[in-house]
């Protein structure tokens, strides 16, 4: 048994599983491994449930359904990591804000641009146990099918910046370069800041209920908040990161909290990296486009040596490489965190089309893996 295999009897930590005590910055005995989005289009045994459950919201809203997905990878591959399956948008229509998936995995929102459509928000309290019970229950189940194993249950939310994003826009904002919410920004920054902060309250009330019902780390995702320049980030996103970290911190302060953020323009390179890690998270998921060594000096430097790091293969590694390129690939980057609290995963999202031997590859290299 990997967990706790080298404990000392007085320590309670060690016998947590892999992926926790990482988490909680352990430098652990191995490193856990897990992918952003293992769960879903690239495995069979998912695509053939889609038959049955066409739609995004049923898989994700139906406790038997979501669980089943939800283990997929983890029976699939033996993933550290077991994340819940459903979305960053799932609380709104509890918060009064309906929205649809389309096949094509098109994301439509009645968007909330004016204090008429905010009212809807803050007409009813936002209530996760009754109206997100179904997350409650996935996350349950889950805690129980894995006690006893080296697994680690994960929770998520998205933070205000990107959840707003879908709010004011309506859909994905990539395409259109975020215009509403520039739009909104500029001619009612008071409401765009009460819509955030409001979101700030609800989401860190949600991922409480979440760590409540059985998740153990809690991954907060800023997807789109790398498109925002520095002196943008520092007043659209970065208060309300701070909120909802300081607030999960301040009522469940046993549970580590990873931040993520997507590449984008001022991103790129780890431009922000250390902005992510000022948020208050025990880790900061970083992405492909800086190497691991360079995050770690970068946040370092920045007095953030407690902070570890999570990330980063390239998903187009896992999608088109070599087994033999995917195992350096791997290697390298292990290579790069020895010594330093660190938790394996790719830089973004795996691909639809990557092959299942692939991940399983990925998983086995890390699993494998002792550095000398
Ligand atoms: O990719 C990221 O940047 C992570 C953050 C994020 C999630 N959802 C987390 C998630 C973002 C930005 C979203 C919004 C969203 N919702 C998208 C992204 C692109 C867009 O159009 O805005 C999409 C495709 C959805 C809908 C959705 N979410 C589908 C169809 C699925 C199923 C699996 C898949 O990837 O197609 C999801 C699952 C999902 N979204 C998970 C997470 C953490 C599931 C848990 C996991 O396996 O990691």
């Amino acid at each position: 048994a990997p967990a706790g295999a080298t404990s000392s009897p007085t320590s309670s930590t060690t016998a947590e599983p892999l992926l926790l005590r990482a988490a909680r910055g352990e430098v652990t005995e191995q490193t856990p491994v897990w992918m952003m989005r293992q769960a879903g289009r690239h495995m069979k045994c998912y695509r053939d449930l889609v038959k049955d459950y066409p739609t995004f919201r049923e898989r994700s809203e139906i406790p038997d359904v979501s669980f089943e997905i939800s283990m997929q990878p983890r029976d699939a591959y033996g993933t550290d990591g077991v994340i819940l399956f459903s979305d960053i948008l799932t609380p709104l229509p509890a918060m009064g804000v309906d929205f649809a998936i389309s096949e094509g995995g098109a994301i439509t929102i009645e968007p909330i641009r004016t204090r008429e459509d905010f009212a809807k928000m803050t007409a009813k309290p936002f209530e996760p146990e009754t109206r997100c019970h179904f997350v409650g229950e996935v996350l349950s189940r889950l805690r129980t099918q894995l006690a006893g194993t080296d697994a680690t249950v994960l929770g998520f939310v998205g933070l205000p910046f990107t959840i707003g994003t879908y709010l004011i826009e309506g859909a994905t904002g990539t395409k259109t370069g975020f215009a509403a919410m520039r739009e909104l920004r500029e001619s009612d920054p008071q409401l765009a800041k009460d819509m955030l902060g409001l979101v700030a309250e609800r989401i860190a009330q949600y991922a409480v209920y979440q760590i409540d019902s059985g998740a153990q780390v809690i991954q907060v995702f800023d997807s789109w908040a790398g498109h925002l320049t520095p002196e943008e980030f520092d007043e659209w996103a970065a208060p309300y990161q701070r909120q909802v970290v300081s607030t999960i911190k301040e009522k469940r302060p046993d549970t580590p909290v990873i931040i993520y953020m997507a590449p984008d323009t001022y991103s790129k390179g780890g431009a922000l990296i250390e902005r992510l890690a000022s948020s208050g998270v025990n880790v900061v998921s970083i992405d492909h486009t800086i190497s691991l060594a360079k995050a770690r000096e970068q946040l370092d430097a920045a007095g953030y040596e407690h902070v570890g790091l999570q990330g980063n293969l390239d998903p187009a590694i896992l999608c088109d490489g070599t087994p033999e390129e995917i195992v350096a690939a791997t290697e390298d980057i292990l290579k790069q965190a020895a010594g330093r609290p660190h938790i394996m995963n790719l830089g973004h999202g795996i691909e639809a089309t990557t092959p299942e031997s692939n991940a399983n590859l990925f998983v086995k290299t890390v699993q494998k893996f002792r550095s000398a």
